[in-house]
């Protein structure tokens, strides 16, 4: 047998598996370039590293004085900032959008904590979706880049700063709870540009559409009977997304594991509802129909969802990528059973029933998380010895586990994945794994074999390595923009902002990264958040126009309501806002 036994024993008798498998990756010629090319003075001075300086290292020296090759997206880098505002480059400005609590005509409310952002022309439908250009969301030039649907996914809130909930030993109140439960989910917002040239909500637009955690969903696929489905009551811990190229909106629960947990510990809310495993599932939500019932689709897998990335193959054969976000956790991949129709209510059904796959990074290969086809997970057993899973639905609700049975490769971290416009390879911002010693995370890019999405053998490259040498740390949030230029926004903890290993970073930011020639993987900072945010959900208008972001849990570690770590957006004596930003000054493309 030609592969190698990758498992976690052997990870075990070190460093982790995926800490060798990184260090097996990097090559030390494209280490030089980096941290010559990040300006690490003492780098570049080293004799050691003047003797060992390739030619190829040569020439990136040479052309670091020239300006950036894309004259489109010329901007001057910004350094760190630890001010409690976003700062920009020259040139360029934002105004806010959507903060939380901003009311709807129809009584609702935008809900806290606003991370994937997905912008939806408002005549994507009509003007046809071209499935080769999923770098902008599915978005072609001829679309509306003035008008059009704003998906908000609202991922956790603050009890504090929602319900005012504030001594995690007290019981909460009814109204308390309530307003917690409105508070998650997503929002679909109907946004167009006024004569100014501003972004503004049309608030009585019949698009508008809060889902939370009180709303009723469809369980679809094999485990859609689970715990007295297929009815479920609400969406939560909605992280990142995707767009279909049929154009509807995929929201990712990502931590649901504490909603139904008790005070202190977790948000204590109703474990015979919360608790039930009817959370940590894909949502595909039809924002241009507000009375369409949003759907889990149980065969993509449950897990910590943090995002999906969707590919479509010359055949039509349609591909989602999905990361798990929980230390030595796995990378998957979704082949759907259907092919790309054209027409939008058969394709609507497309993420119903197909493959699940588990990335396999020591051997390069997709490892099928089938239950009968295969032995591992049909001989699996718990700790007392009883079978693990009886069927595929049992795999499918528990992937995490199924995943690690079959020896998918524990990864530090998966956050965003997003797919390259040019050539299609995989991008995964693996955010950090502290626990093995990472502690400013990767960029891995992965190529299928014959660049088909539906391969399954893959190979991989390190991209890009966070910490002081490069300028950023914890990788999350990933877009790209239409020259193949990526953009990358991070997430250091909120408890680790400015502080020890990570005060040279400031406080998270927005980087942009070029992908091919002499400075792919070098980062340039694009822009700082307020104090203990992260910034999310990059999106750009189909003119390149407008980057809308969101700025995630400002003031996060605010001890108390009268002492409070941000006032940002409104600044004075203010409380923070999560909420969403529109900014201009990009020429487009
Ligand atoms: Fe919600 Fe893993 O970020
Ligand atoms: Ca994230
Ligand atoms: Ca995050």
């Amino acid at each position: 047998m030609s592969e190698t036994n990758f498992s976690k024993a052997d990870a075990a008798q070190g460093q982790s598996l995926w800490r060798r498998l990184v260090d097996s990756k990097l090559d030390r010629r494209n280490f030089l370039k980096n941290a010559t090319l990040a300006g690490v003075a003492a780098v570049a001075a080293s004799p050691l590293q003047l003797r060992s300086a390739s030619p190829a290292a040569l020439d990136v020296a040479a052309a670091e004085a020239a300006p950036l090759h894309n004259p489109r997206l010329i901007f001057s880098p910004i350094g760190p900032s630890t001010a409690d505002e976003i700062v920009l480059p020259a040139g360029y400005s934002y105004q806010v959008l959507a903060p939380y609590g901003f009311e709807l005509a129809n009584g609702q409310k935008v809900g806290y904590n606003h991370d994937w952002l997905g912008f939806y022309p408002i005549d994507m439908v009509e003007k046809g979706i071209d499935p080769s250009y999923y770098f902008n969301g599915f978005l072609s030039p001829q679309m509306s880049s003035e008008e059009g649907l704003l998906v908000v996914n609202h991922e956790y809130f603050n009890p504090m700063f929602v319900g005012g909930h504030v001594d995690p030993a007290v019981e909460k109140s009814a109204e308390q709870l309530q307003e917690e439960q409105h508070s998650v989910g997503l929002s679909v917002l109907h946004i167009r540009k006024n004569g100014e040239g501003q972004w503004e909500i049309v608030v009585d637009s019949p698009h508008t559409r809060r889902i939370d955690a009180t709303s009723t969903l469809l369980l679809t696929g094999p485990a859609a009977e689970l715990d007295g489905g297929p009815e479920a009551i609400g969406s939560l811990a909605n992280c990142s997304g995707g767009v279909t190229p049929w154009g509807t909106a995929l929201s990712c629960e990502e931590n649901f594991q504490d909603y139904p947990v008790a005070l202190p510990d977790g948000y204590g809310w109703d474990p015979a509802v919360y608790g039930k495993k009817h959370y940590g599932w894909v949502v595909e939500v039809d924002p241009f129909d507000a009375s369409s019932t949003p759907r889990k689709h149980t065969a993509m897998g449950r897990f910590r969802h943090e995002n999906v990335a969707v590919a479509v193959g010359k055949d039509g054969s349609v591909v989602a990528y999905m990361g798990d976000d929980k230390a030595d956790s796995c990378v998957y991949k979704f082949v759907a059973d259907k092919k790309l129709s054209g027409n939008r209510a058969e394709d609507m059904t497309i993420l119903e029933s197909g493959k699940l796959y588990a990335a396999d990074f020591g051997n390069g290969k997709w490892l099928l998380v089938d239950y009968d086809a295969q032995e591992a997970l049909q001989k699996a057993k718990k700790s007392d010895d009883t079978p693990l899973f009886a069927s595929q639905a049992e795999v499918l609700a528990d992937a995490r586990a199924a995943a690690l049975a079959l020896r998918a490769t524990p990864v530090d971290r998966p956050e965003d994945i997003e797919i390259h416009p040019k050539d299609g390879s995989i991008f995964v911002a693996l955010t950090n794994n502290t626990g093995h010693g990472n502690f400013h995370g990767q960029i891995v890019r992965i190529v299928e074999s014959e660049g088909d999405p539906t391969a399954e053998s893959f190979d991989w490259s390190i991209f890009a390595v966070g910490g002081p040498q490069s300028g950023f740390s914890s990788p999350d949030n990933l877009v790209f923009d239409a020259e193949g230029n990526l953009w990358m926004v991070t997430d250091i903890s909120t408890s680790r902002h400015n502080k020890g290993i990570y005060k040279f970073h400031g406080n998270n930011g927005l980087f942009f990264f070029r992908t091919e020639g002499p400075f792919a993987g070098i980062a340039y900072q694009f822009a700082s958040g307020p104090v203990h945010c992260e910034m999310t959900g990059p999106a750009w208008t189909p003119d390149g126009k407008t980057l809308f972001l969101a700025i995630q849990h400002p003031g996060e570690e605010s001890p108390s309501l009268e002492e409070l770590s941000s006032h940002w957006p409104n600044g004075g004596t203010e409380r923070p806002l999560p909420a969403a930003v529109a900014i201009a000054g990009f020429p487009g493309w």
